[in-house]
């Protein structure tokens, strides 16, 4: 079986890519400081796949545990670089944490990668990278507008920082940096899920955890904005589909003459957020107090996808919609609370 390097791969997108890569063939080794995950999620893999997940305990930006992990568990296929910190608030208040956490755990996986002459990286983006976009839906080539968090802008750099390695010809990197718009949903076995420490900043963890009882409402974040129904607009896309994504960027890195793709991984529609609270309440049946609040400083009016590229190139599609990720998402929910 061929190897592939997980950072974070006990993360949310990181476990789902695991089961997709055993699911393909491939042998994913995990590395992760459970800084953002649970030593459950391990657990869930198995459950799902009869595998073991191989998985290192440790942190990315140590450059010295990285090169051991090339050592001892190399060669490999390609890397998918998850390990990051992902809290778009949070990132406003402790910019050095994510500057240092995000930036140098990407140079020590690049490094490494030179050094152990491993030449395919798959890198988690985010949409983010856009801003608010002057036109819509944001594909590709669409310019990036000045970062609206230090978040955003570690995405920004690791992309430019990636790129530049895979332009030196002398280094052989070849790059799929990949732009999630917004991943819900959960493994439709119930066995792996997201699940964020504390209070949930992101929309969907927040629906469920209320639904199930844990927090007594949700707030809408603003309804005076510019969209159909006066509440944000989002690209809402099942974290299984995005986990395949991750697979067919790896088989498109095979062919030696792909250097560097950015490609958007969405479903190409936006739905607001009055949408999926109401879409939530009629799939499940599920109890869900809500009220309308206070917009939420920093966020965009509306932001959807042009999949067309990732179409293209990975011959890749959505193959579920926003109900399913819904339904998904509160099974997990029920099976955790
Ligand atoms: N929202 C609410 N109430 C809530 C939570 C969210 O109304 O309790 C609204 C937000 O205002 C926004 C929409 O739901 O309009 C989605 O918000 P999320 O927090 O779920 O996600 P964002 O669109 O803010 O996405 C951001 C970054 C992504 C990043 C993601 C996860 O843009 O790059 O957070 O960290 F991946």
């Amino acid at each position: 079986m061929k190897k592939v390097l997980v950072t974070g791969g006990a993360g949310f997108i990181g476990s789902h890519t695991s089961v997709e890569l055993y699911n393909a063939g491939y042998l994913p080794v995990l590395l992760d400081n459970f800084a953002n995950s649970d030593k459950r999620v391990l657990k869930g893999i198995e459950a799902i796949t009869g595998h073991t997940p191989i998985c290192h305990e440790g942190d990315c930006t140590d450059y010295t545990f990285v090169d051991r992990i090339f050592r001892e568990e190399g060669p490999f296929e390609g890397v998918i670089h998850f390990a990051a910190y992902k809290a778009v608030n949070e990132s406003v208040h402790h910019p050095l944490k994510y500057y240092h956490n995000n930036l140098q755990s990407t140079e020590v996986l690049l490094t490494a990668m030179k050094k152990h002459g491993c030449s395919r990286l798959v890198f988690s983006s985010s949409c983010t990278v856009y801003g608010q976009p002057a036109s819509l839906p944001v594909t590709e080539e669409t310019p990036f507008q000045r970062a609206n968090s230090p978040y955003g802008f570690t995405k920004q750099v690791c992309e430019r920082m990636i790129s530049d390695v895979a332009s030196a010809s002398v280094t052989g990197l070849q790059a799929v940096l990949l732009r999630y718009f917004n991943p819900i949903g959960a493994h439709p076995s119930g066995h792996i899920g997201e699940l964020p420490l504390g209070k949930p900043e992101n929309l969907v963890p927040y629906i469920t955890q209320t639904a199930a009882g844990l927090r007594d409402e949700v707030v809408i974040f603003g309804n005076d904005y510019d969209t159909p129904d006066g509440t944000c607009v989002r690209d809402y896309i099942h974290v299984v589909d995005l986990a395949e994504a991750h697979v067919a960027a790896l088989r498109y890195l095979e062919h030696p003459s792909r250097n560097c793709e950015a490609l958007n991984l969405g479903t190409g529609e936006g739905n607001s957020v009055s949408e999926v609270v109401k879409s939530f309440i009629e799939e499940t049946g599920a109890h869900l107090p809500y009220r309308f609040g206070e917009r939420r400083p920093g966020d965009v009016e509306q932001i959807w996808a042009s999949a067309a590229k990732a179409a293209d190139l990975l011959k890749w599609h959505t193959k579920r919609d926003l109900r399913e990720a819904l339904r998904d998402a509160w099974n997990w929910q029920q099976k955790i609370s």
